[in-house]
C-alpha cells in the first residue's frame, strides 16, 4: 500500500470515527463511502485492517469442529468477517448492520442468512434472547460506534454457554470519552455480575493502518445465571 492509499484510508476512516457528527450522519458517511467504492479498498482485509481475520481465527480455535454453530456478526459493514468465517466452513451466519447500502453488499455475497437492519445502541434489537451460538463484533467499537450499553445486547441474544467475540482498536479504550474508564470496568462488573466470564484479552499488533488491537473473548451466562 502506497502512501496516498494509506493516507486516504486514514482520513476516511477518521470521519467515520469523528465526535463531531450524529448517529445518522454516521451511518449516511458509511453508506456514501461504502457506495463510493472506496471503503473496501481503504480497508483492505490483510493490508490495512486485519481485525475481521483476527476474529475468524479466535472463532475456529473456540469452535474448531463446530461449524453449524450460529454466529450472529454486529456491525457487519460489508461481510469481512463473514467472509473470513465462511472461509473457515462456517455458514450458520446472520448480519446486524445500521447503514442499509452495507447491508446490501453483504447481501450480495451470499454469505448471511438472514441480514437485520439495526443497531445497538439505547435499545433493543429485534432479536429473542439466546438465539446464537457466538456474537462477533469487529471494528465497531469507537467514537459514536457501539456504546458501552451494548454489551448487553450481545449478551442477551447469546445462549448460555455461548461466546462473545470483541475485536477493537486498543487505543479506543482510552481515547473514546464512552469507553475510558468505563467499558473494561463494565465488563469486570458483567463478570462478576455472573452474567459471563472472560476467556481472553488478548492484544495483537496493526489491527488497522498499524494502529494495535485487542481481541476479548467472553464465555455467556457461565454461572448459570
Ligand atoms: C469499520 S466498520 C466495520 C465493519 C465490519 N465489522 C468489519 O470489520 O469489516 C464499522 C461498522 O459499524 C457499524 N456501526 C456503527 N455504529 C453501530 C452501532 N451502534 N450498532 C451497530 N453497528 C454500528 C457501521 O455501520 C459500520 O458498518
Amino acid at each position: 500500500m502506497n502512501k496516498f492509499s494509506l493516507k486516504n484510508a486514514y482520513d476516511h476512516n477518521s470521519q467515520a470515527f469523528s465526535a463531531d457528527i450524529t448517529v445518522a450522519e454516521r451511518i449516511d458517511f458509511y453508506s456514501k463511502w461504502c457506495q463510493s467504492g472506496e471503503y473496501e479498498k481503504d480497508l483492505s482485509k490483510g493490508g490495512t485492517y486485519n481485525g475481521p481475520i483476527i476474529a475468524g481465527e479466535a472463532i475456529s480455535r473456540l469452535y474448531p469442529d463446530d461449524k453449524n454453530i450460529r454466529i450472529l456478526d454486529i456491525a457487519a459493514g460489508t461481510g469481512y468477517v463473514g467472509e473470513e468465517l465462511r472461509n473457515k466452513g462456517y455458514f450458520n451466519l446472520d448480519a446486524l448492520e445500521p447503514s442499509k447500502v452495507m447491508l446490501q453488499q453483504a447481501k450480495d455475497k451470499k454469505i448471511y442468512k438472514n441480514h437485520i437492519c439495526d443497531i445497538l445502541g439505547g435499545t433493543a434489537v429485534h432479536i429473542n434472547d439466546d438465539e446464537y451460538d457466538c456474537t462477533v463484533v469487529c471494528g465497531a467499537m469507537g467514537e459514536g460506534h457501539i456504546p458501552c450499553s451494548g454489551l448487553n445486547e450481545m449478551i442477551r441474544v447469546v445462549k448460555p454457554g455461548g461466546v462473545v467475540c470483541i475485536v477493537m482498536r486498543e487505543e479506543y479504550l482510552f481515547t473514546v470519552s464512552e469507553y475510558k474508564d468505563r467499558l473494561e470496568p463494565l465488563m469486570k462488573q458483567l463478570e462478576d455480575e455472573g452474567k459471563w466470564e472472560s476467556k481472553d484479552r488478548i492484544n495483537f499488533p496493526n489491527h488497522f493502518a498499524g494502529k494495535s488491537g485487542v481481541l476479548f473473548v467472553f464465555r455467556v451466562k457461565c454461572d448459570g445465571v
